[in-house]
């Protein structure tokens, strides 16, 4: 359930028209909402409870600082996976102790930082990691906490470019190494071992691979306990998908997936990391942009929106599907036409949607893109030099821009020409 509904026809966030919105920022912009990502958070932590555990919000989902000062103030700690996206968290609030340092590239350089700056663990994905972090943290003087990301090879049955746990995946260590692994992290100086890690993958839209995944981390919790290890935090990754069509088979409930961890590894005296992203920011998010032209071309019709691939890339890169609604609701039994949604860009794979059943919509008028609220703003660019989209967040009936529209002339001054020019 999200807070983005019809209300006496218009569409609203919260209770702010999301029209009133546009007249005051201007289009595109992303729009989240406060009450949402609030209960998507709060439908895990019920779904983990009583299990010792902690929510660490993906940050690479949705970074807006704004959004992680309202989950960090939740309680929710963080996944980050880079110096950048940790010093978001920082600056949100969030105290080291609550941020997990994840990702495959770790430079030196920002093990440093985190060390520096206190953090939970590292999740640590490979043995040359393993001793860039052992050098970095003696050279401090300091001790990190790490986990191994450990590739339980299990297809997580997503989509090919967001599966992670599969043996010919870059993540982690395999698990048939893990023990050899593991002996020669507990002998490394400046590591302290405190658990284990892992991710499959995104959108995952049944159990069974997490299921699959994590009967394999408790059976691997047991022999690392038997080598000497203290296992006392098993982190679980993300990658429990959400719905992205109304008429889609629903995936799995947070409510369901915890009942299946709790019957996997509630037993094992665990304290319990997941790394949700999709399912708290997704469905707290959308993209509302404005129709430039309705075109009719031979064989289709097609609506130009000022959004276009630079600003929300998950249908060219993906593929992905996402539900487009009218800022005026369609009125009922208002017929429905097929037609083209794309953006300004100068490539056809600036599509968002093909041969959509839409009301009529003229131009002027403004649309929505549902389920925006993750891995949108973020993947942005400023392709065909097109400044990012601002970023609002709605809270009952009030809101605030929590990043602002840059202007041209910012963008153009990052440019520098060099005075041999
Ligand atoms: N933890 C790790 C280590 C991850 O790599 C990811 C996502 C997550 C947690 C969060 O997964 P989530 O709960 O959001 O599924 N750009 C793609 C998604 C990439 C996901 C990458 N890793 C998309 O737009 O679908």
């Amino acid at each position: 359930m999200d807070h983005f509904l019809y209300k006496n026809g218009q569409l609203f966030a919260e209770d702010v028209a999301l029209s009133e919105i546009a007249e005051t920022v201007g289009t595109p912009f992303y729009c989240y909402s406060a009450a949402t990502l609030t209960r998507h958070f709060l439908l895990f932590k019920e779904a983990l409870d009583p299990l010792p555990h902690l929510i660490c919000f993906a940050v690479k989902s949705n970074s807006n600082v704004a959004v992680l000062k309202l989950l960090g103030d939740l309680g929710a700690g963080m996944d980050v996976v880079s110096i950048g996206e940790y010093l978001r968290a920082k600056a949100a609030g969030v105290p080291g102790e609550r941020i997990v340092f994840s990702g495959v590239g770790k430079t030196r350089d920002e093990m440093r930082q985190a060390l520096q700056g206190g953090v939970r663990q590292f999740n640590v994905e490979s043995e040359p990691e393993l001793e860039a972090l052992s050098q970095v943290a003696t050279a401090l003087g300091l001790i990190a906490p790490i986990t191994l990301r450990v590739n339980p090879d299990v297809d997580a049955k997503t989509h090919e470019k967001i599966s992670t746990g599969r043996k010919e995946d870059k993540f982690g260590v395999p698990i048939s190494h893990a023990r050899e692994i593991y002996a020669r992290a507990a002998k490394l100086p400046g590591l302290k071992v405190i658990g284990v890690d892992m991710h499959i993958g995104s959108q995952l839209v049944s159990l069974e691979p997490f299921d699959a995944a994590y009967t394999k981390m408790a059976d691997l919790v047991h022999e690392l306990r038997a080598d000497g290890h203290a296992i006392e935090r098993l982190d679980l990754g993300g990658g429990l998908g959400i719905p992205y069509t109304r008429s889609n088979e629903a995936p799995p409930l947070p409510l369901e997936y915890g009942a299946m961890v709790k019957r996997v590894l509630g037993d094992l005296g665990c304290e319990i990391e997941i790394e949700p992203g999709r399912l708290i920011s997704g469905n707290a998010g959308v993209l509302v942009t404005e129709v430039i032209y309705r075109k009719q071309a031979e064989e289709r019709e097609f609506l130009i929106v000022d959004a276009a691939m630079n600003d929300l890339i998950r249908p060219a890169m993906y593929g992905a599907h996402h539900d487009i609604e009218p800022l005026i609701e369609a009125t009922p039994g208002e017929p429905m036409m097929p037609v083209d949604i794309v953006g300004p860009i100068c490539e056809s794979g600036d599509t968002f949607a093909k041969q959509r059943a839409m009301p009529m919509i003229a131009a002027g008028e403004r649309i929505a893109f549902r389920s925006a609220g993750a891995y949108g703003a973020v993947m942005a660019s400023e392709y065909n030099s097109r400044p990012l989209v601002p970023e609002v967040l709605v809270s009952g009936d009030h809101f605030a821009v929590i990043r602002a529209r840059p202007s041209y002339d910012e963008m153009i001054a990052r440019d520098k020409i060099p005075d041999w020019l």
